[in-house]
């Protein structure tokens, strides 16, 4: 038995084997409602084999979206086309988990093929952040507007309904989107708070956002479903240590509050990091994390190969592997991964339509 296809059970969800899709945003919505791309692409991938799917980053409020595209759920019609989405990833046998969030001085973008610049003008919307500062003089340089306490107690309240939303869609993983340089990322890291009242300068104050937010939704998740979040534990900009010792003491009062799982990334607060892409950079980090901390962890970030990531389950680095990028090339990830891992019937990842005609089948090879 391989680790990568050992299921996994967090409150009353069992995963069937380590592999998860994350939140990748497809920025083909209108006006925050999925359609027939989101039905199929997160369909396809469910079928693929992975245990969970999570939808891309939602928006808890239209100013909250990243880009015009991005999907949203602050109505109901929002809310009724994810049912059949929902629906389809569950007759995969996968597990659907949604992420929501608010993207604060990142958001109003134009679509990364189309600049990922921000829109300035009608087509665009004002933004909000912690302070009234930038992300950087170029692409993303609108200036958000410093919200006020009773903004932040809005949008936490915005995130509340979202969940509510998502619950009663049917998802049964829910992931806060903390990461990121979006809204809460915004609130943790002093490249963009510069508060001077309760919520800025310590990290605990800097936390508070965060915490509060997941206070709150905590009361209207169901108990026996896990809430998630992701968050940037390490910005690379030289102040490592420091970042991720909080971000690891925050994460304990995290658990206190009923996270069940963090999901480990990169801050990406700032334009002038220095990330050391590579080969599950993260698996380091995420090992510490979930070490220090106690709670199960999921990565990405180039742990996409079966025996990388079958490594970092066997390591207990982490305890689930987000195959992100070469799930877009390759939907059926999982079996190609079974594969390779030399599992027994690789083609029991697969639906039957699938799987019964790959039971024998060696494909052909190129006689070149
Ligand atoms: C097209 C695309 C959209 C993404 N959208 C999101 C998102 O909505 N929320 C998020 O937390 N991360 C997002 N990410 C980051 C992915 O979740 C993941 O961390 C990243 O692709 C690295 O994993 P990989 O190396 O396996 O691709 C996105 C990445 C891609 C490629």
């Amino acid at each position: 038995m391989t680790a990568l296809f050992t299921p996994f059970s967090l409150k009353d969800v069992t995963l069937r084997n380590r592999i998860v899709i994350p939140p990748m945003c497809q920025y083909s919505a209108q006006d925050g409602v999925p359609n027939d791309w989101h039905l199929t692409h997160l369909a396809q991938l469910a079928r693929g084999g992975a245990s969970l799917v999570i939808v891309e980053a939602t928006a808890v409020s239209p100013e909250g979206r990243i880009t015009p595209g991005c999907l949203g759920l602050w109505n109901d019609e929002q809310a009724r086309q994810f049912v059949p989405i929902v629906e389809a990833i569950k007759a995969a046998g996968s597990v659907p988990g949604i992420q929501i969030g608010h993207a604060g001085r990142k958001a109003s973008a134009n679509k990364p093929w189309e600049g990922d610049d921000h829109i300035f003008g009608e087509a665009g919307w004002d933004t909000i952040a912690p302070s009234a500062i930038a992300f950087d003089d170029k692409t993303l340089s609108k200036v958000p507007k410093a919200m006020t306490v009773a903004d932040i107690q809005r949008v936490t309240a915005d995130f509340v309904a979202a969940a509510i939303r998502a619950r009663d869609a049917g998802f049964q993983w829910l992931e806060l989107h903390f990461a990121h340089g979006y809204l809460a990322q915004s609130f943790l890291s002093p490249h963009s708070n510069q508060r001077t009242d309760e919520y800025g300068g310590s990290a605990e104050n800097r936390g508070r956002f965060l915490r509060e937010t997941l206070r709150a939704v905590r009361k209207v998740w169901p108990e026996n479903l896990p809430l998630t979040l992701r968050m940037g534990v390490i910005e690379y900009d030289g102040h490592d240590e420091e970042t991720l010792s909080e971000a690891i003491e925050l994460t304990k009062g995290f658990k206190q509050d009923g996270l069940d799982l963090l999901s480990v990334s990169v801050g990406f607060s700032t334009p002038t990091a220095n990330i050391p892409w590579g080969p599950a950079f993260l698996g380091p980090v995420a090992e510490r994390v979930r070490r220090e901390v106690g709670i199960p962890v999921s990565s990405a970030w180039g742990m996409d190969t079966p025996k990388l990531a079958e490594s970092l389950i066997s390591k207990e680095q982490v305890d689930l592997v987000m195959v992100g990028r070469a799930s877009l090339g390759n939907p059926h990830w999982p079996y190609y991964a079974a594969q390779v891992l030399g599992v027994d019937r690789p083609s029991w990842t697969l639906p039957a339509p699938y799987a019964h005609w790959l039971e024998r089948y060696r494909p052909t090879v190129d006689a070149a």
